[in-house]
């Protein structure tokens, strides 16, 4: 089958684009048809090397997929040959990636496809929506009528996290790097949004919610203590997934006199019981409208190693490159 892969980590180019053999289902397993697949960063520190689980040789990148199942095993119960199924997690902890024309799923990380979304749009949502379900709800358990903070109310896990928020009945304040971006941020229901190229963000921040958010979420690899403590009222949940390498400075006194919480998590090591439970939420909001997908682009599969450079200069770089996922559409010979 053709598939994105490679045998060592490296920069983009050790990312091959060619014929590797298809693999095999067991009793317990599916075989997919990837229709469509969409890039995270972790899939961009998986091939630099900064992840360390044992991957397979060959290993096909990717994580998120959404697709049709060709093959069930003999000891699989709930589904079925034909069915349009969806998911993430693959590509994780030594689990082979999904950027191929088939790929052998647990059933475990399997969801049901609506049959009004588009494998596109379930694809771009994937483990962006699984990671802000899981931090809004599990971690933060944000409640209706509280105010959150989001950076980044475009990127892939901030535009889920904003929606969400909203989809629950919280007020959303959230920044855009551009004008473009912002008019995005407020069509997905953003109360304010704070250009922070123009704007001071803290200045905002404690001038426009002196009594502080109920929640702050630092998307960035580098989470601002300082100001996420100042920015919080008191017993605020501050979100922290990103920045393995981050040794930022923190404000001990101000935090714990206020009674506030850090929240950190990694949506990789959710059981599949907590991932389908937002899943489900996924679905539901998707089908009702209150959770749009935001691609930025659309590219063959053969441009997989130019979507890691620019997943990298988005999320690496602070380029602002994107608006959006990036998915990849995989063609099948059969014209499925
Ligand atoms: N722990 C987990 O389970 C988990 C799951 C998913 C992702 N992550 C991590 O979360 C991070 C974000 O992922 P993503 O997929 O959302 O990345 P992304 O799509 O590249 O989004 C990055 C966002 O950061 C914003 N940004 C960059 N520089 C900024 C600055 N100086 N001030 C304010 N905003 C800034 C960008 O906004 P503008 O374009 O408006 O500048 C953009 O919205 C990554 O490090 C990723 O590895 C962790």
């Amino acid at each position: 089958m053709k598939a994105a892969y490679f045998r060592n980590t490296g920069g983009p180019e050790c990312i091959e684009v060619g014929q590797i053999p298809s693999p095999v289902l067991d009793n317990n397993t599916v075989l997919v048809e990837i229709h469509a697949v969409s890039v995270n960063p972790i899939d961009t520190y998986i091939r630099n090397g900064a992840n360390f689980w044992p991957l397979p040789n060959p290993y096909v990148i990717g994580s998120d997929f959404a697709g049709r199942i060709v093959q069930v095993g003999a000891h699989v119960r709930d589904w079925r040959v034909g069915q349009r199924v969806w998911g993430s997690n693959q590509g994780l902890m030594g689990r082979q990636g999904t950027f191929a024309e088939q790929a052998v799923i647990d059933p475990v990380w399997l969801y049901a496809s609506p049959d009004s979304l588009s494998d596109q749009d379930l694809a771009a949502n994937a483990l962006v929506g699984i990671t802000a379900h899981l931090g809004l709800f599990d971690r933060a358990r944000l409640k209706p009528g509280e105010t959150i903070f989001v950076r980044g109310g475009t990127g892939g896990v901030g535009a889920m996290v904003l929606q969400m928020a909203k989809a629950v009945g919280a007020k959303v304040v959230t920044t855009a790097g551009s004008e473009e971006k912002a008019e995005r941020c407020r069509q997905l229901g953003a109360d304010r949004v704070i250009l922070y190229r123009e704007e001071s963000l803290s200045e905002v921040l404690l001038s426009e919610f002196p009594q502080g958010v109920d929640v702050f979420w630092e998307t960035l690899r580098e989470p601002d203590f300082d100001l996420g403590v100042r920015a919080m009222a008191p017993n605020g949940r501050m979100v922290v997934m990103a920045g393995r390498d981050a040794r930022p400075e923190f404000p001990v006194g101000p935090f714990y006199v206020k009674g506030c919480s850090v929240l950190g998590f990694a949506m990789f090591n959710a059981s599949p019981e907590v991932q389908r439970q937002a899943a489900e939420d996924i679905n539901h909001w998707m089908q009702t409208g209150k959770l749009r997908a935001q691609i930025d682009r659309i590219l063959p599969l053969d441009q997989a190693a130019q979507a890691h450079r620019l997943q990298e200069s988005n999320t690496i770089s602070k380029s602002g490159v994107l608006q959006g996922k990036i998915v990849l559409q995989i063609e099948h010979p059969t014209g499925t």
